[in-house]
């Protein structure tokens, strides 16, 4: 049961991976299941928000689509993302939970890269856009809040809470969301710390969709 914390909101939420593509038959991408951000996505839903889901290549049924509140677009880029989001960036909250590649490459061959031998080819690389900065850097304030109150999330190896903190002020936002690992890509549980300028606040061990009500209640407080 949800409270319904969230309604006349629209949320926008990215979730699962990015592929860049090498050629029209290769690709690099990550192992995000996009699990926990369609999670959040039902979550919203089940909160009464209007909800924009924009997600990459990933298996999963659109939650709640009966309802009429959700809407999707498929992606496959970090670029595609980039523009997806950027042009429905007019929301009440954005959740970045997208595992968004850092680098595309730089010229994707348009035919099948041929073995040449036992020579590799090698890649070129670009930086990708950072879709949560830019979305940040949209933010207004509205009734003395930010708005869309943008909630970042980040895995780390070492040190989470330090560096999850510091990505929260590099980019700007007011929220972000640490994944205590180490099980976390694909898995069902998961465990978070929310982190916000007033300090941290750790939500147990759980199913992802448990974490999501939780947090889109903490959310739902803020704005
Ligand atoms: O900077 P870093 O990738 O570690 O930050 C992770 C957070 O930033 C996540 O919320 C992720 O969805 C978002 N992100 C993004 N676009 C990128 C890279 C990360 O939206 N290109």
């Amino acid at each position: 049961f949800q409270k319904k914390t969230l309604v006349g909101k629209k949320v926008l939420i990215t979730a699962g991976p990015t592929f860049e593509a090498i050629d029209p038959v290769r690709g690099i991408t990550n192992h995000s299941s996009g699990k926990m951000g369609f999670a959040i996505a039902r979550a919203a839903v089940e909160a009464g928000a209007q909800v924009h889901l924009i997600a990459g290549p990933c298996d999963l049924d659109t939650p709640l689509l009966a309802t009429g509140q959700i809407t999707r677009t498929n992606v496959v880029s970090a670029k595609e993302m980039h523009e997806a989001t950027l042009s429905a960036a007019d929301s009440d909250v954005f959740f970045a939970v997208a595992a968004v590649a850092d680098w595309g490459i730089a010229k994707p061959a348009k035919e099948k890269l041929k073995r040449q031998g036992n020579q590799a080819p090698s890649l070129e690389f670009v930086a990708n856009p950072d879709i949560l900065l830019d979305v940040a850097k949209t933010a207004k304030t509205k009734g003395g809040k930010p708005y869309p109150y943008c909630v970042g999330f980040a895995a780390e190896s070492n040190d989470l809470e330090k560096h999850a903190n510091e990505k929260r002020k590099r980019k700007d936002i007011p929220m972000i969301v640490g994944n205590i690992g180490p099980d976390t890509f694909g898995s069902d549980l998961n465990q978070l710390i929310v982190i916000d300028a007033s300090g941290s606040k750790k939500i147990a061990k759980a199913e992802k969709l448990q974490l999501a009500r939780q947090l889109i209640q903490l959310v739902a407080k803020k704005i």
